[in-house]
């Protein structure tokens, strides 16, 4: 048998010298280890053994077994390098050719001017939160003052989702009701929330039914006017530019009372008058106020003990007047030739 073993052996090692193709040294496989390769000869005779026979029979041709796989593996190894080698030595690259151009995406202006604030805030210790886009009346309407068949909500018309519970945000506002009930009535505030908003309105050059808002809510004690004021000169200042003021006009509001308008000096022409500003100067930014005590009541806030404000203002309009963009729609429709124009690294 040992010797039938180390013959089948020795064919094998003389047969394979020769292989030097993958389909050769399959045909080699299976004439010794397919279902009736040479390495059965060992065994064919088996049931006319006796037990202990069949036992050295059995590890004879096992280890038999191991070693032509190993003996074929081995050989497989060599032929896959050898067709490596070849196909690196023929391969030839040409390094001197010009190579493909790829090309670079950039970040959205809006994105852009968006982590710009979200910079400013952070740098005065806010938090930058997130709400949800599908809301609850309650979070967009009842608790921001806003009761259900108020005057109020007309011209915050939006998109109802179903019945007239679940609706699009018509603003950011309602990320304040739900960071305040978050806070428990316990906890001061100092949050910003940039997000989609949605209305129902006719799209023009300065309209879209979508768009974007900045959400501000300060919540603390014995804050006044004054802070907010001071806060909107330090962001007007950080966003465009060291001599940029602002001023306060009175307006409107159902969450917050007093309300207020705010205008940024003109950038453009520092308060001279130009086309930017219509010849007044000024360019209003967002509308802001202190917080409505109803609505400190409504989240869970004592007015006894806390106050603060909170304001609002439109990113793509905030975008537009920074980068000289004239039509909202630019940020939407996605016509390259219109967003290469900003597709440019910082100082180029
Ligand atoms: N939510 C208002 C709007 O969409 C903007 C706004 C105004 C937000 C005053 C505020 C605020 O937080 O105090 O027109």
């Amino acid at each position: 048998m040992k010797e039938l073993a180390s013959e089948i052996k020795s064919n094998l090692l003389s047969e394979i010298e020769s292989v030097s193709k993958l389909s050769e040294l399959i045909d080699l496989k299976a004439k010794y280890i397919g279902k009736s390769g040479r390495v059965t000869e060992l065994t064919k005779n088996m049931k006319d053994l006796s037990v202990d026979e069949r036992k050295e029979v059995g590890m004879i041709s096992n280890t038999l077994k191991n070693e032509v796989t190993e003996i074929i593996e081995n050989k497989e190894k060599e032929i896959n390098e050898a067709i490596l080698n070849e196909k690196l030595n023929n391969e030839v690259i040409d390094i001197s050719l010009p190579a493909t151009k790829i090309p670079e995406g950039a970040p959205s202006i809006l994105e852009k001017v968006i982590e710009e604030v979200e910079e400013v805030f952070m740098s005065m210790g806010y938090d930058v939160v997130d709400g949800p886009e599908v809301e609850e009346d309650r979070f967009n309407f009842e608790l921001l003052n806003i009761p259900k068949g108020h005057a109020a909500r007309d011209a915050q018309d939006t998109f109802y989702i179903s019945g007239d519970e679940i609706l699009l945000r018509s603003q950011t506002s309602p990320v304040q009701a739900r960071t305040m009930l978050k806070g428990e009535g316990k906890v001061p505030i100092r949050m910003i929330c940039p997000g989609k908003t949605y209305r129902r309105d006719d799209d023009d050059a300065t309209h879209s039914h979508q768009f974007m808002q900045i959400e501000g809510l300060l919540v603390d004690k014995d804050i006044s006017l004054c802070d907010l004021k001071g806060t909107f000169d330090e962001i007007a200042k950080k966003l465009f530019g060291p001599s940029c003021v602002t001023r306060f006009r009175p307006s409107y509001y159902q969450f917050t009372e007093p309300s207020v308008e705010t205008d940024i000096s003109c950038f453009a022409c520092e308060g001279k008058g130009c086309s930017l500003c219509k010849n007044t100067g000024w360019i209003t930014i967002s509308g802001a106020g202190m917080v409505h005590p109803n609505v400190l009541r409504n989240c869970g806030y004592d007015p006894n003990v806390w106050n603060g404000f909170a304001f609002g203002f439109g990113a793509e309009r905030c975008a537009m007047l920074k980068y000289g963009i004239n039509d909202i729609r630019t940020f939407y429709n996605a016509d390259l030739r219109e967003l290469k124009n900003f597709d440019r690294k910082e100082g180029e």
